[in-house]
């Protein structure tokens, strides 16, 4: 009863100031237990604010799958199909005229977030969505099994993969034989291409294409880099991890088959839940390098947008506004573990105490590297597809670095012919 009466309140409210009609928005909403339970603390707050419904719609969980649904909605100008959703970090160019015009609705907001995020929002001077969280590859490990055997968290790939074997040995002989030292993300898909960016730039093979828009990947480091990887694939990585997306990896280290996981930080809330089988056991850290390079995490991260065809700017604005609130972002770290991406959070005692690791944090998602979207701008979702494919056809075996780089450098040239556009 206490819901139900400011909700009918405020839709008196809204009927009588003028917003004559009562709209059903459309928001994308995550799949899982987690994710419905943030959506329906974002619907309760909505309905009553602005006396209209909200529904929910779930997608696809790859990134790439995803941009594919949306450029055909967008195709199609239709209205009534999605109002808000998460744009991830590389599409806000390729999405850019489908995209509502914040600038005006959202310059008492813009300044709480991370700055570098926020520019990865604004496209020819315009903010065409705000950061919903903050994402960098991070290498979470198993505190109590390093201990057990007298190891530190792998500073080197050298180091992990040394480290990853050894325990694997040690606790397949104990009896737990499916037992392995890293999961990662490994199917070929968006995810695949954050992967390969850490193994390759960590070994001072460049980032595929540089900041000039010059191919860069045909050279010896980043064909080391990508054999260092397929090395792994039966050895401390399980097969099936060349079918894994976040979440399956995630689900196999939660189970406690796993020593090492390569993965984005929501996966800590998640590992440190009451029903985890490996709570209050899990470490997370900056991913290893090569011994004379530096620890890369690709910049990942979504941002809230809305369509350009909603029929009701003004109600998916209130909705954005919702979603983006500081108390939204502190709810959607504890169910889903959305790292915020407003900054004040990260000095708020409640923030630090759930999650003590994004102390630490804070400088890896302002350092991390991003993938070559702006440079190869509406075309990076094929630039994308060529270094996910050619990563995984080495990690299958169907090819070995040096000819994997030579072919994807021409490939790319191939996609840029006569510039990225
Ligand atoms: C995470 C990142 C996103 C990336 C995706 C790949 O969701 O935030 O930027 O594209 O993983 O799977």
């Amino acid at each position: 009863m206490r819901r139900v009466i400011p909700g009918l309140i405020a839709a008196v409210l809204a009927l009588t100031s003028g917003l004559a009609r009562a709209d059903t928005l459309r928001m994308e909403c995550p799949p899982s237990k987690e994710g419905r339970q943030f959506c329906s603390f974002i619907k309760q707050q909505f309905e009553a604010q602005t006396g209209h419904t909200l529904a929910f719609i779930s997608l696809p969980p790859a990134s790439n799958e995803k941009l594919s649904l949306f450029q055909q909605l967008f195709a199609a100008k239709d209205s009534g199909a999605i109002d808000l959703f998460q744009a991830d970090t590389v599409w806000i160019g390729v999405l850019d005229k489908h995209l509502l015009d914040l600038t005006d609705s959202v310059a008492d907001i813009r300044n709480d977030f991370f700055p570098t995020s926020l520019q990865n929002d604004i496209v020819n001077g315009r903010v065409k969505a705000i950061p919903a969280y903050m994402d960098a590859g991070a290498l979470f490990y198993r505190k109590d099994l390093l201990e057990k055997y007298g190891e530190k968290p792998p500073v080197t790939w050298t180091d992990l993969t040394r480290i990853a074997t050894r325990v694997q040995q040690g606790e397949r002989e104990a009896g737990h034989k499916n037992f392995w030292g890293l999961v990662f993300q490994g199917k070929a898909y968006e995810g695949l291409t954050c992967n390969a960016l850490e193994w390759v730039e960590s070994q001072k093979g460049g980032s595929f294409i540089d900041a000039q828009g010059n191919i860069t990947i045909n050279n010896s480091r980043a064909a080391q880099a990508l054999d260092m990887a397929a090395a792994w694939v039966g050895k401390i990585v399980p097969p099936g991890s060349l079918g894994y997306m976040e979440e399956e990896s995630r689900s196999v280290f939660q189970n406690g088959d796993a020593l090492f996981m390569r993965n984005w930080p929501y996966a800590y809330m998640l590992a440190e839940d009451r029903s985890s089988a490996i709570r209050g056991k899990v470490g997370v850290m900056p991913l290893p390098k090569s011994e004379d390079g530096t620890s890369v995490s690709t910049m990942g991260g979504w941002h809230w947008a809305i369509s350009a065809y909603t029929k009701n700017p003004k109600a998916a604005i209130a909705l954005l506004k919702i979603v983006s609130s500081a108390e939204s972002q502190k709810k959607a770290l504890a169910l889903t573990g959305w790292a915020p991406s407003r900054t004040a959070l990260y000095d708020d005692p409640e923030v630090l105490a759930q999650a003590p690791y994004l102390a630490d944090f804070k400088e890896v998602f302002i350092h991390a590297k991003p993938r070559p979207a702006t440079q190869t701008k509406r075309q990076y979702a094929q630039v994308s597809k060529a270094i996910y494919n050619a990563t995984y056809n080495v990690l299958r075996g169907d090819s070995d670095g040096a000819t994997a780089v030579a072919e994807l450098q021409q490939r790319l040239e191939r996609i840029k012919a006569r510039g990225w556009r």
